[in-house]
């Protein structure tokens, strides 16, 4: 499990989100009403939407081409659609303030 930091939670608006290339996988960081972030690829597995686009309500984003429904905790797309994007753990390192992000990888790898 490769660990990066990515910025200052302070720096993503809440219902908003932060992109990430990593291994050639876009990922989106999204922060919820409250504070808490939530990681996802940045790719709908309907027709290829960009979600860090879409709609944020509560734990879910709304794909901004086609409307369908995805739990940021678990990637499930929700019914009556069916899918499922990856999901990555995020956390926020309480003394700095950082953003860590986990994804898996055999290789040391930078994000960009
Ligand atoms: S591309 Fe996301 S709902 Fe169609």
């Amino acid at each position: 499990m490769n660990r990066f930091i990515i910025g200052q939670a302070s720096e993503i608006e809440e219902k908003r989100a932060r992109v990430v290339r990593i291994l050639d996988t876009e990922i989106a960081i999204f922060k919820l009403t409250g504070g808490e972030l939530r990681a996802i690829e940045n790719l709908c597995p309907h027709k290829n939407g960009k979600l860090s686009e879409g709609i944020v309500c509560d734990h879910h984003v709304y794909c901004p081409l086609h409307d369908w429904k995805i739990d940021l905790n678990d990637g499930l797309v929700q019914a009556p659609d069916e899918g499922c994007v990856k999901s990555y753990h995020v956390e926020v390192e309480e003394t700095t303030g950082n953003i860590i992000l986990y994804v898996e990888s055999k290789e040391p790898t930078r994000a960009s």
